[in-house]
């Protein structure tokens, strides 16, 4: 929960706003925002990580608000497309501290890109090299995204550190890379990059990334007689989604890692590298909450106006969430329910087994936390139901930072 949440007599009330008030005025489902927990996290990051840049993953959340805080904490952005970059460009994003990513861009991609002049691209093919090499027409600064071949022990699905998958170089062939890069006289070779995957807890495994990624930077040194002085982890820090999970160890990661890279690289005779990371979760997942409205309650099964369209994670990665009854107290006893959406699939569940007040019912309001990251970025429009708005709360108050999606709004798109 964002520290700002507390139980209070109407249930419970975030920025000093109670849910019940929220769903009122704003209606459900919605995706509530706390912006001061958002700043909290990039302040804590910063603190953590001095000397490090802090690169924000837009596609954990991108909208105007958030990506304006994040430009006024000073931060770096990552995007990964052109839609994610228009939303930069909107609110002036300082183009020299935006990275493109992604392992495919298109043609609007790299207009975009280089439209805005984007300070940095990560290059993760060799078509890329050379369509990006006959595009630029400034020296284009570039990282060289390589697959360390670490693994991150997370979910299959959000794991990129391991070999054979689509993203990167794997170590055997970054060489080549390098050297393709090298050879475009429109590419300025920065740096390098990696991303283990997301969700990671285990700092042991980002610091056997960092210890390669510097290896191979020497072996760069020794191949083309140049040092590469950026060197950028990527991001996949874990955030706790249920209680007792534990929290990432940011300080054991910034000593671990930067101790491996200065070691490793004074070893080889390198300069320590100026050094990037690219959290999104951990940045904006804890400062989300997701009200739904109950509608209907059928034996052991709870079911609410969202489901699948606004929160993927459930089942696309089993990922489990807690429920609370949000608008009201209750002294009934718990038991244990499933908290179910509204789609056309038996997969559609919010939270399968959780605790709740068993007089829960039609009506109440109901709180999954935790729900900031990775939520409204990857909501959709099943069942032509329109997305929730983003309702930010800070400090007693709340307004729509991305309003609700309407029906008039998926007409818009509907011209056959
Ligand atoms: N950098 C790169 C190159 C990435 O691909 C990602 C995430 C990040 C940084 C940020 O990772 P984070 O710090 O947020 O873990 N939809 C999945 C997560 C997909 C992550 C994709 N890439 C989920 O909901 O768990």
């Amino acid at each position: 929960w964002p520290r700002s949440t507390v139980a209070t007599a109407d249930g419970l009330s975030i920025a000093g706003i109670s849910a019940s008030e929220l769903a009122a005025r704003f209606g459900t489902p919605a995706y509530i925002l706390d912006e001061d927990e958002v700043r909290r996290r990039c302040a804590a990051y910063q603190a953590a990580l001095p000397g490090f840049e802090i690169a924000y993953a837009g596609k954990s959340l991108t909208c105007r608000a958030v990506l304006r805080w994040m430009a006024e904490a000073g931060l770096s952005l990552d995007v990964c497309s052109a839609g994610e970059l228009a939303i930069a460009r909107a609110v002036g994003f300082p183009a020299e501290r935006i990275l493109l990513h992604g392992n495919v861009k298109t043609t609007e991609d790299w207009k975009a890109a280089l439209e805005y002049e984007v300070g940095r691209i990560v290059v993760d093919s060799l078509d890329e090299i050379e369509q990006l090499g006959s595009l630029a027409r400034h020296p284009q600064r570039v990282l060289v995204r390589v697959t360390p071949g670490v693994d991150g022990h997370t979910h299959k699905a959000i794991a990129t550190g391991v070999e054979n998958q689509k993203f990167g170089f794997p170590l055997r062939d970054a060489m080549t890379a390098v050297s393709a890069v090298l050879a475009q006289p429109g590419l300025r070779l920065d740096g390098l990059h990696c991303h283990i995957g997301s969700q990671i807890r285990s700092v042991a495994s980002f610091e056997l990334a960092a210890r390669r990624m510097v290896e191979f930077m020497g072996e760069i040194r020794d191949r083309h007689g140049i040092v590469l002085r950026s060197l950028d982890l990527g991001g996949g820090h874990a955030v706790p989604y249920l209680p007792g999970e534990q929290e990432f160890d940011l300080v054991g990661y910034a000593q671990r890692v930067q101790v491996a890279i200065s070691y490793t690289a004074s070893s080889l005779g390198l300069p320590t590298p100026r050094l990037t990371i690219e959290p999104g979760r951990a940045l904006v997942a804890n400062a989300g909450v997701t009200l739904y409205r109950v509608i209907t309650v059928k034996g052991s099964y709870v079911a609410v106006d969202g489901g699948m369209s606004d929160n993927m994670r459930a089942s696309l990665y089993g990922a489990r969430y807690l429920v609370r009854l949000a608008g009201r107290n209750s002294r009934a006893p718990l038991r244990t329910v499933s908290v179910v959406g509204r789609h056309c699939e038996a997969g559609d569940i919010i939270a399968a087994d959780v605790p709740l007040p068993a007089d829960v019912h039609a009506g109440d309001v109901l709180a999954v936390p935790v729900t900031g990251a990775y939520h409204h970025s990857l909501a959709s429009n099943y069942n032509q139901v329109c997305r929730p708005p983003i309702i930010g709360v800070c400090d007693g108050y709340a307004r729509p930072l991305v309003r609700r999606e309407t029906e008039e709004d998926l007409m818009a798109r509907d011209v056959g």
